[in-house]
């Protein structure tokens, strides 16, 4: 994994840091949302809060929510509003959110952008979101899916292709087994990407439309676009 740390001057960071505020990262399945979140944590120092592994952990744990959502997922559809927004609102009340966070995979649906909207609004103290938007081609991204693998004691993000560990099926940070998502297969992919289409589409024009917004080319070294998500970040805040 590269880390973007040494490539960022730490004066010219000091200012953000003090509060990121809410950011959003858009972008279809693959894309690298979880791998620049992870990045922006360790700048920012705020929670990534991404909606598929909260998902996830409700699914291992065999909540009432996890056991709805487990079947959708596997399909590759969207898990309903009022569930994800319920779930989100609840991890939104945490205390290490209060600077900033980062969403990583939420808004997905107009539905689920108006109701952050709404949220952030009845904040007046809360600054407004900045989203970022990561663009990678059909290819690539269907390369990035069925190549992914996760620690599932460290969360670190591989990929058999491109970022692989250094000891194949293993990771570099605790040696755990590292293990493939359910719904990392091509099938399940072409259905994710429908999904995108029809329902996260319109949200991306929807945070154009209100400014405050930047597009990022995702088909680039991890540090090289850390490095531009953190330029727009800190350029749409001063404007
Ligand atoms: P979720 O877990 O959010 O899946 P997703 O949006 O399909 O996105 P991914 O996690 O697959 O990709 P990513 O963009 O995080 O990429 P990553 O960094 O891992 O959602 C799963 C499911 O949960 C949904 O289908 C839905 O059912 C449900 N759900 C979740 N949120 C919901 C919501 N808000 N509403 C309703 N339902 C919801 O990277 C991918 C791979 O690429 C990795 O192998 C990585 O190593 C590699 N990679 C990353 N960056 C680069 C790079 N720059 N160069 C080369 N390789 C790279
Ligand atoms: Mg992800």
């Amino acid at each position: 994994m590269s880390s973007i740390a040494t490539s960022i001057k730490p004066g010219r960071d000091a200012e953000i840091k003090t509060a990121p505020g809410p950011i959003l990262l858009l972008g279809a399945p693959g894309v690298g949302k979880g791998t620049q979140a992870k990045e922006l944590v360790k700048l920012w120092d705020i929670p990534q809060i991404s909606t598929g592994d909260l998902l996830r952990a409700n699914v291992t744990q065999g909540t009432p929510l996890g056991k709805v959502a487990n079947e959708i997922m596997a399909r590759g559809e969207l898990v309903p509003d009022s569930l994800v927004n319920e779930m989100v609102a609840l991890r939104l009340r945490e205390p290490d959110t209060v600077r900033g966070y980062i969403l990583d995979g939420f808004p997905r649906t107009l539905g689920q952008a108006r109701w952050l909207d709404a949220r952030l609004a009845a904040q007046p103290e809360s600054l407004p979101v900045v989203a970022v938007s990561i663009q990678v081609n059909y290819n690539q991204l269907l390369r990035r899916i069925t190549g992914r693998r996760i620690c599932p004691v460290s969360e670190t993000i591989y990929n058999v292709y491109v970022n692989p560990p250094r000891l194949e099926g293993f990771c570099d940070l605790d040696g755990a087994a590292l293990i493939q998502r359910a719904d990392d297969t091509e099938e399940v992919f072409k259905e994710r990407m429908r999904a995108y289409e029809a329902l996260t589409a319109p949200v991306v024009e929807h945070y154009r439309t209100l400014g405050r917004f930047a597009e990022v080319d995702g088909d680039r070294p991890i540090a090289v676009i850390a490095s531009g998500i953190v330029a727009a970040v800190e350029q749409l805040r001063k404007g």
